[in-house]
């Protein structure tokens, strides 16, 4: 078994967007600029922002956190998006989610400014996605295929199971690992919650993509000898043996899984730092100019 080492590929990748972000600063006399709304206080949401703007900082660009109240209403944060959308010092707006239920996540995805979504969750960015067009990927799909690529994976002609389908991941990551490019060029299998017999599917695949949100849900009876194994499960639970107070899970059993695969990525320390990665190249590009 080898791993798919998330924090050797992250500090790498970092490494080159760094220097980028300075002569960037350099010929255009300001930083890369990041704008992350949080609505509430999900714990969760709240360290993965606090995470973003740190690595913000880490590699030069300009970070601001916005944040309302879970009782913020829908209209109020349009407006805000409004406002970012025309504002020329800011490069890339994400809004954190899930957002609280009385607000349409539909409407404000698509408020925002496709130039500007970095997270690649608008109909265009995600249309653009599909036909292999220049676009913003969603953070967590261009993670795994910047992990891939760094590995010199080669995906052409593999059996990929994505196991999940949200908007986030699962459905995105599928498109991604069926196009025409490199890594991709596999057969992509999506299962869900309504699969029939999900262990039969997971079974035939080369390239396993867990992205349910359930811890161990992947057990090594539903893995190929030397499968590929993608862990993008971030399963919180408290634990009194961490600092933090909570401890992370995959999807995936790691222990028995590891046995089996070819390679596997660990939860944490891996595609959890690979989504920041393909954030800041997002914002990178929005900066830049060379998408849109
Ligand atoms: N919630 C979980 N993952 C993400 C992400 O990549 N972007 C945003 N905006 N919210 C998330």
């Amino acid at each position: 078994m080898k791993l798919l080492n998330g924090k050797e590929v992250s500090a790498k990748i970092k490494e080159d967007i760094k220097k980028e972000a300075a002569e960037f600063t350099v010929q255009s006399g300001r930083k890369p600029h990041l704008v992350a709304i949080l609505v509430g206080n999900d714990g969760g949401s709240e360290t993965y922002v606090a995470s973003k703007m740190r690595n913000c900082e880490l590699v030069g660009f300009e970070s601001t956190n916005i944040r309302y109240e879970a009782d913020v209403t829908e209209e109020e944060l349009l407006a805000k998006i409004a406002e970012i959308n025309k504002d020329d010092s800011i490069d890339g707006l994400i809004v954190q989610l899930p957002l609280p239920k009385h607000i349409d996540p539909e409407k404000v995805t698509e408020a925002i400014d496709y130039k500007k979504d970095v997270d690649g969750f608008h109909p265009i960015n995600l249309g653009r996605m599909q036909r292999n067009l220049p676009c913003f990927i969603p953070a967590t799909p261009y993670g795994v295929l910047l992990m891939l690529d760094h590995y010199g994976i080669d995906t052409s002609g593999k059996h990929a199971v994505v196991v999940g389908r949200s908007n986030i991941v699962g459905s995105p990551m599928s498109i991604l690992l069926a196009r025409n490019s490199n890594p991709g060029n596999c057969t992509v299998t999506l299962t869900h919650s309504r699969t029939k017999d999900l262990k039969a599917e997971v079974l035939r695949a080369d390239i396993i993509v867990a992205a349910i949100g359930k811890k161990n849900f992947v057990t090594a009876d539903m893995v190929k000898d030397g499968a590929i194994v993608i862990d993008v499960g971030i399963n919180r639970e408290d634990s009194t043996e961490t600092k933090s107070g909570f401890k992370l899970y995959g999807d995936v059993d790691f222990d028995e899984v590891s046995k089996k695969s070819s390679w596997i990525t660990p939860v944490p320390g891996g595609v959890g730092l690979m989504t920041i990665v393909g954030l800041l190249k997002n914002t990178l590009e929005a900066a830049k100019g060379t998408i849109y």
